[in-house]
């Protein structure tokens, strides 16, 4: 009997988010390799046969490639990149040193987009690459002001993305960013609007129907198209 068993990759999978995500496409029946960029006690208690724990920073190229030998031989219906940073996100971006914010815009904009390149040749056909994006990356729909240096590297995610599924156009994947609501997390804070759970099934939902499709699409959790 031929496998049918859907597989994901999952990258920043420590916490939040993206351990929400692992345990709901594995609670679906997907394997999952999960990464973490160091020991995480909470992903590590996942750890099954159906999910399979690595670790990789993502800004580190050398750590990158060699997470992709380690899982030669692997095809993924889905890779998701879900990590990301908000440092000094309340500052206005005059008041965050250079450092900080060059490093926001390589850990959510750059690192995702390489990360996606090198792991390209694992999609299988009909698959999805997502990116963890943001309501906050569009252009279009900031009206409120604030969060400067995390909205600017979540609309460079969004761009980069689009030259990203143009150059891969004949591949055969589809390209999803994906805005996961306001959710409760350490990133999200405690006054967010909707918990892990909420979030990620919808997420998991919107993945799952996205499954087969290719061009690319920005949405959030609800499967609401969003403006770029
Ligand atoms: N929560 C929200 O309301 C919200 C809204 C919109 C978008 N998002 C996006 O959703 C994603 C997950 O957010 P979250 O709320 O789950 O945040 P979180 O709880 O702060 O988790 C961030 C995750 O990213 C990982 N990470 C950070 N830098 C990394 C790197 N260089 N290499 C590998 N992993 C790295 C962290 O690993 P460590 O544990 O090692 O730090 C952690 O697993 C982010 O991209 C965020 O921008 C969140």
């Amino acid at each position: 009997m031929a496998n049918t068993q859907r597989s994901a990759l999952i990258v920043g999978a420590s916490r939040g988010l993206g351990l929400g995500l692992v345990e709901t496409f594995a609670e679906r029946g997907w394997r999952v390799t999960a990464t973490q960029r160091s020991a995480s006690p909470a992903l590590g208690r996942l750890a099954s046969e159906a999910v399979r724990v690595e670790t990789v920073d993502i800004d580190d190229d050398a750590a990158v490639a060699a997470l992709h030998d380690r899982l030669s031989g692997e095809r993924y219906d889905l890779v998701f990149v879900v990590a990301g940073v908000a440092t000094q996100a309340h500052d206005p971006l005059h008041a965050v040193p250079r450092a900080v914010a060059a490093q926001v815009y390589l850990t959510n904009a750059v690192s995702p987009i390489r990360f996606a390149e090198t792991f390209a040749d694992r999609v299988a056909p009909g698959g999805t690459i997502a990116f963890m994006s943001s309501i906050l990356g569009s252009v279009g729909l900031n009206e409120s002001g604030g969060w400067e240096s995390y909205r600017a590297s979540k609309a460079a995610l969004n761009t980069y993305a689009r030259s990203f599924e143009i150059r891969h156009r004949a591949a055969g994947f589809g390209v999803l960013l994906v805005h996961p609501g306001w959710v409760r997390t350490d990133m999200g804070g405690a006054e967010a609007d909707i918990d892990v759970a909420t979030s990620v099934t919808g997420m998991a939902d919107l993945i799952e129907g996205q499954l087969g499709r290719t061009g690319i699409a920005y949405r959030d959790y609800r499967g609401e198209t969003l403006a770029w």
